[in-house]
């Protein structure tokens, strides 16, 4: 196996097989681009079992995703993409940069989801772009822009569900989406759906459960985030 790619918490390696890839989720907790580094234990075990419940998920309600199978405490292994250098950001309610660049206060529930969209460049600092960028700098087609915001809203309506009964509030998350590279006319879900790329309150306390404990150094993050596998673990194997 080599090492094709190293991201800040998983990285991915080849496999014997064509367009097959294993994806290894790592302890490794970064914030702020990487300024802020940390490790904490089990972290990659649990956002792999978090990705592994979730995706299946979603494929049964129409969202495709990179997802073929569940390989071992830390791996697992997906369709080879190329990543549509777009991070997709879907709110519920308000939080993060969202509070900062509009004054709305964090906890101020949307009138409905908002999608943003981020452009993935570390040396850039990932910012905020809108559909015009995207165009101009050639990022996604209109059509593919589409299939993406189409799939976000279901990924959306889909954890919305599984974490209302898990009692957790889906306050906002990021997406990221690859053209496959057996058919790059394919847009598939891509990267993982954990609290390292969502915000999930507690909807009871609002206590939050996700990396903002970690970024806004609360203490308690790899408590909360087992916590929400507890919880999200007796939801989907119902
Ligand atoms: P933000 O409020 O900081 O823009 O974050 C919005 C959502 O995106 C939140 O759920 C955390 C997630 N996120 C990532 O997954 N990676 C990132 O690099 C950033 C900045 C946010």
């Amino acid at each position: 196996m080599k090492m094709l790619y190293q991201g800040k918490a998983k990285s991915i390696y080849t496999t014997d097989t064509p367009n097959e890839l294993l994806m290894k989720f790592n302890d490794d907790a970064t914030a702020f681009n990487g300024e802020k580094h940390e490790q904490f234990e089990d972290k990659g075990r649990i956002n792999k079992m978090l990705t592994c419940l979730i995706y299946p998920i979603l494929e049964k309600r129409g969202v495709p995703t990179h997802f073929i199978e569940d390989v071992n405490e830390t791996n697992v292994l997906v369709k080879a993409v190329d990543i549509v250098p777009i991070e997709l950001v879907v709110r519920n309610v308000v939080a993060g940069s969202l509070a900062k660049r509009t004054g709305l206060e964090e906890g101020h529930e949307l009138s409905k989801p908002l999608i943003e969209y981020y452009y993935k460049d570390d040396s850039l600092g990932d910012p905020i772009i809108n559909e015009m960028h995207i165009a101009e700098l050639k990022l996604a087609t209109p059509e593919e822009l589409r299939e993406m915001n189409r799939q976000a809203l279901i990924v959306n309506e889909v954890l919305l569900e599984i974490l209302g009964e898990a009692k957790i509030r889906l306050i906002d998350f990021k997406l990221e989406f690859g053209r496959l590279q057996a058919d790059p006319s394919v847009i598939v879900l891509a990267d993982e759906i954990s609290p390292d790329t969502c915000r999930f309150w507690d909807a009871e306390t609002n206590e939050k459960m996700d990396k903002d404990r970690f970024r806004r150094d609360m203490g308690g993050m790899m408590d909360a985030y087992r916590e929400v596998l507890n919880r999200v673990q007796k939801i989907a194997e119902r």
